[in-house]
């Protein structure tokens, strides 16, 4: 980073910040020093991220349904009038469960709209943020995009089967990080490039499937948080382009 970035207050985007480790994040990034803007599909309910900005002047809140591209275009723009350049862009917005769609346990239970929905918001939803939000990172001295990934998304990796929306959905967002990391390493600054999984952390979404784990296996989702904001806070240019866990392992694709 150069000392002119050392100098200015660093501007943190998160993707998907009402609730879970996005939350977190947001709390802690802004704890950090670091100027969050957190961005939630509904705005009005999102009331857990609302009392932080109220709380703290350094976060802001901007609407952002990563599910419709106008959406992420227009929470680019809003980001733009907000800031001259964001430093750290996390997606954190992910789906695995929502009501009556609960991942697929077998072949029988596939359906082509869960496959579509779970590519929308876990694959394609983040490659569309990194095409909007990339003249704002473009314009930090080494910015770091980060997408949460799942350890579930590696094909190498895959012993159990089932939830083929999820599973496939991350390897797809895989795919698109290591892709961007490639063409961004490119640039001039680079902006560095990050697919992390987070371990199971405590929120809705591991909830329903974490009941038969050891308790001490599940991180309280501040820690999932505070270990994921590391990696991000400690990634240099050699780091872009890798798939890294929370304890900062490389997993295999
Ligand atoms: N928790 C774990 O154990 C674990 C393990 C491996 C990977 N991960 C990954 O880590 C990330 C964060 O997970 P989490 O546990 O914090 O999940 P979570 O508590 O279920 O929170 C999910 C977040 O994504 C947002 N979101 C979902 N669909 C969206 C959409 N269409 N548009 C905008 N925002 C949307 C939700 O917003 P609403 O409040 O509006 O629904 C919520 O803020 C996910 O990508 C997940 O796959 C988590």
């Amino acid at each position: 980073m150069s000392s002119e970035s050392a100098r200015r207050q660093r501007v943190a985007f998160v993707q998907g910040a009402s609730r879970g480790i996005g939350l977190a994040m947001v709390r802690q990034l802004s704890r950090a020093g670091l100027r969050v803007i957190g961005s939630c599909r509904s705005p009005a309910a999102a009331n857990a991220l609302n009392a932080i900005a109220a709380r703290e002047p350094s976060v802001e809140v901007v609407e952002l349904e990563v599910t419709s591209e106008p959406s992420i275009a227009r929470a680019a723009e809003r980001c733009a009038a907000l800031t001259g350049e964001i430093d750290i862009l996390v997606n954190t917005a992910g789906f695995l469960h929502a009501g009556n769609r609960q991942p697929e346990r077998r072949l029988a239970e596939v359906t082509s709209e869960q496959i579509r929905y779970s590519f929308e918001v876990n694959a394609i939803g983040p490659l569309l943020v990194a095409r909007y939000f990339e003249g704002l990172l473009s314009r930090s001295n080494g910015a770091v995009f980060a997408s949460l990934s799942a350890r579930v998304g590696s094909i190498g990796d895959n012993r159990r089967g089932g939830w083929y929306g999820y599973r496939a959905s991350k390897a797809a967002q895989n795919m698109f990080t290591k892709n961007l990391a490639i063409e961004w390493s490119r640039k001039k600054p680079p902006i560095i490039c990050l697919a992390l999984h987070p371990g199971t952390v405590a929120t809705d979404l591991s909830a329903p499937f974490s009941k038969r784990l050891d308790p001490n296996q599940i991180f309280a989702v501040e820690r999932g948080a505070a270990q994921l904001i590391d990696i991000i806070l400690g990634a240099r240019q050699e780091d872009s382009g890798r798939f890294i866990a929370w304890d900062g392992q490389d997993i295999e694709w």
